[in-house]
């Protein structure tokens, strides 16, 4: 008896079939980055921010991120997260740096910059998304890439922190490591992607990436196990942005073919793509969504997961004033905090 029981109550679960995918309009833009400089006012380069508008310069990991925010520029209002980026810079041919706009997503036109983010079970962009999955913890953070990085080899070390050049606002292929070589017609999009196996211990690690591993053999995109050292699998966290590079495309080029596009920190290859997370999501909201059968895209996630969708006016209205008082939007003869491009062995 028990047993029917408990199989027939198995047999009614549906399966949880969840890949959300939601925009984030901008926070701020500015030098802080509680994860890598904690307390340091300015940290080393410009960021651009997205979430909850608890973000500042420190963000101890006891930190109440949706208690202590008034709103988020994310469009699930549950979510207080803080996700960040470094920004673009454009080198004219006298050297100076223009800062590269960016612009709301495909579907969120009218968002105010900001980047997508996903949260995938399976590395298919279609429903049927079948591997289990467990949210992130208060406290947890991470990081990928390596902003030293200028080489090839040296990015390789991560998978998928990638460019495309987009011909049309919804090219989604090929994705390049390096910058495109060319002038992209609608700008260029970034997607960077985090590993999905968790040591189910640590919020957080030294250099904020190693309690987080790529899957032992295979990869997140072949469903490659865990290892035993981190076996607990998380949801993939992809961030999308979109750089406006389109103005840019009329005026000169640098006359010997390397590319003008340049990071904050002065990286001119593209190597040193990265990106930082801060989870802070009400309760258990991000474990419902991912629990919500027929979640995909927008479609079926807010309903039965019962959270809460806010428009995009709400979302462009959760912003924070920048707390450093310099210019990063004018025609710049040094990139903020003294950089200057730096074009790594194999960038021409
Ligand atoms: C950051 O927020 C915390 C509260 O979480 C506060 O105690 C601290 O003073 C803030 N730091 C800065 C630099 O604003
Ligand atoms: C440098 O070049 C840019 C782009 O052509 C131009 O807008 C800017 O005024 C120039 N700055 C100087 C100092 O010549
Ligand atoms: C998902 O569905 C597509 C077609 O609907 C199918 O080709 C694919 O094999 C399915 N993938 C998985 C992992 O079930
Ligand atoms: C949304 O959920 C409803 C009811 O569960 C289902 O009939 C429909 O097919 C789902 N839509 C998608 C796009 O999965």
């Amino acid at each position: 008896m028990y047993w029917s029981i408990a199989l027939s109550s198995i047999a009614l679960v549906p399966p949880s079939n969840a890949l959300v995918r939601f925009h984030c309009s901008q926070l701020v833009t500015q030098r802080l980055d509680p994860l890598v400089n904690p307390g340091m006012i300015p940290s080393t380069h410009v960021h651009q921010i997205v979430g909850g508008d608890s973000f500042n310069a420190t963000m101890d990991p006891k930190k109440d991120m949706p208690g202590e925010s008034t709103c988020t520029s994310c469009q699930f209002v549950d979510d207080f997260s803080n996700y960040w980026t470094a920004i673009l810079y454009f080198r004219a041919r006298n050297g100076t740096y223009k800062r590269v706009p960016q612009l709301g997503n495909n579907q969120f036109r009218d968002a105010n910059g900001g980047l997508t983010v996903y949260y995938m079970q399976d590395a298919i962009y279609l429903p049927n998304q079948t591997s289990p999955v467990t949210a992130f913890k208060p406290g947890f953070r991470m990081l990928i890439g390596d902003v030293q990085a200028r080489t090839l080899e040296q990015a390789s070390r991560f998978r998928q922190l990638t460019y495309t050049c987009l011909d049309t606002f919804v090219t989604r292929s090929p994705e390049t490591i390096a910058f495109p070589k060319r002038r992209c017609t609608e700008g260029i999009m970034t997607s960077l992607r985090f590993p999905t196996c968790w040591d189910g211990k640590n919020l957080d690690s030294p250099d904020h990436i190693s309690h987080m591993s790529y899957p032992e053999t295979g990869t997140f995109e072949s469903g490659g196990p865990c290892p035993a050292s981190h076996p607990v699998r998380t949801a993939q966290v992809m961030f999308e942005v979109v750089w406006d590079t389109k103005p840019f495309n009329e005026l000169e080029w640098p006359e010997d073919g390397s590319n003008p596009f340049v990071w904050s920190f002065g990286d001119a290859t593209g190597y040193a793509n990265h990106a930082d997370y801060v989870f802070g999501w009400r309760d258990d909201s991000l474990q419902r969504i991912l629990d919500t059968p027929g979640c995909h895209f927008m479609t079926n996630c807010s309903v039965e997961s019962r959270s809460k969708l806010q428009s995009v006016e709400e979302m462009n209205r959760c912003t924070q004033k920048p707390v450093i008082d310099e210019d990063i939007d004018g025609w710049l003869p040094e990139l903020p905090g003294g950089y200057q491009a730096e074009y790594g062995p194999s960038s021409i």
